[in-house]
């Protein structure tokens, strides 16, 4: 069966990386098969922008809604467009218009790579953030009422949904049971605020009942950033609504090094609309240009990606080729962020040859 990725590069360095993520893509396609097609698009970019005047083209819905899985490199170049513009007209509406509910980010710590937190080595980290990705705290149910006077009132509500919290946790529950560990960690504030997150803990005990396997616990969300950087060995599923999985889905990343490596999933489980893969980063107009941003980010998204649509194991292959070249350590090939000289380019290649030689 063919599988259709609409690619979308984007901006900045999201125009360098996204050649190499296709280049991992390519080269796991041949060794495990796989039937996968590519087409380009240049609209979610700042560049589209600046010659139309919007971010998408007005059929962008029905031109992607077709498409198996999204793979986008990032978007932003605050110069020429502002970046609630280019974020709010293009990414933020994926997630919405597709229901892309979950948004899943790994955080393991790769060899090779340093963690900021001294002593820990690969294993020691290894873990998944879920984060709840469309109600919660960012709601559009509020207002300001006696603007500019002394009675001004800004109100903005929590949303939460027994549909929209059942189906995050059912997902990260889902997550945990094909784990080694079965391990679920809950992100609460139930001590503070006491209408929403108590009813969060009943929904995560109800869901906790059908999967008996799993074990649970949770933490209040000040402690449960200060586990992740004390004790992240504790975590394996860490499941969070909106605005405390925003928190954690870059605080773990950050505990496992570079951001260049980190990737992330805004994923529609049951496949009604397309899910959309890419780095954490974002279009880094610093280093854009030169050819020196490391394209792990992009190419570990393009392994979640495999793994979405069913081949589990051309995206483990992906993830080993990645730690075997990162284990390796040749400072030729490595980029500058990971202590090394080499480039985009290189390192990619570098990838794709251990995904084909490892056949
Ligand atoms: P950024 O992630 O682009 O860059 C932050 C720092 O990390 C920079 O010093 C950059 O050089 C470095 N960096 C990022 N990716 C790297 C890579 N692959 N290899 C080596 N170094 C890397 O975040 P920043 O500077 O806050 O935002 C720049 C633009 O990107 C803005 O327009 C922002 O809105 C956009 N952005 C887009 C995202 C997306 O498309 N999902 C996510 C984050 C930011
Ligand atoms: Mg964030």
């Amino acid at each position: 069966m063919t599988q259709r990725i609409a690619v979308l590069a984007g901006d900045g360095i999201g125009k360098e990386v996204m050649p190499e993520g296709l280049r991992a893509l390519e080269a796991a396609a041949r060794r495990f098969d796989l039937d996968l097609t590519f087409e380009a698009f240049d609209f979610a970019s700042c560049d589209y922008y600046l010659e139309h005047g919007q971010m998408l083209p007005d059929d962008w819905h029905s031109t992607l809604v077709g498409f198996d899985a999204l793979y986008y490199g990032a978007i932003g170049w605050p110069e020429t467009v502002p970046d609630h513009v280019s974020l709010w007209g293009s990414l933020l509406k994926f997630r919405r218009e597709f229901d892309q509910y979950v948004n899943l980010r790994p955080c393991r710590l790769l060899p090779g790579i340093e963690s900021p937190l001294a002593g820990r080595k690969p294993g020691d980290i290894d873990f998944y953030v879920v984060r709840e990705n469309t109600e919660g705290e960012y709601s559009s149910v509020g207002g300001t009422m006696f603007e500019g006077t002394e009675r001004e009132v800004v109100i903005q509500e929590t949303v939460m949904t027994r549909t929209g919290v059942d189906r995050v946790l059912k997902y990260a529950f889902d997550l945990a049971q094909t784990r080694p560990r079965k391990k679920l960690t809950s992100a609460t504030k139930s001590n503070g605020i006491a209408i929403t997150m108590p009813w969060w803990d009943t929904r995560v005990a109800a869901m906790g009942e059908r999967y008996p396997e799993v074990e649970v616990d949770q933490f209040h969300i000040d402690i449960l950033t200060a586990n992740f950087v004390l004790h992240p060995d504790w975590f394996d599923v860490v499941v969070a609504s909106n605005l405390f999985g925003d928190i954690l889905s870059d605080l773990g990343p950050a505990c496992t090094g570079t951001i260049g490596v980190a990737p992330s999933a805004n994923i529609n489980p049951e496949g009604t609309f397309p899910s959309l893969f890419e780095p954490v980063h974002g279009s880094a107009p610093d280093i854009a240009g030169r050819g020196i941003a490391n394209p792990i980010g992009q190419i570990w998204s393009g392994a979640m990606m495999l793994e979405h649509l069913g081949q589990p194991e051309a995206g483990a292959a992906i993830l080993a080729a990645i730690e075997a070249v990162l284990a390796a350590g040749d400072a030729g090939t490595l980029t500058p962020d990971l202590k090394g000289h080499g480039t985009t380019e290189g390192l990619g290649r570098a990838i794709a040859e251990r995904i084909a030689a490892d056949a």
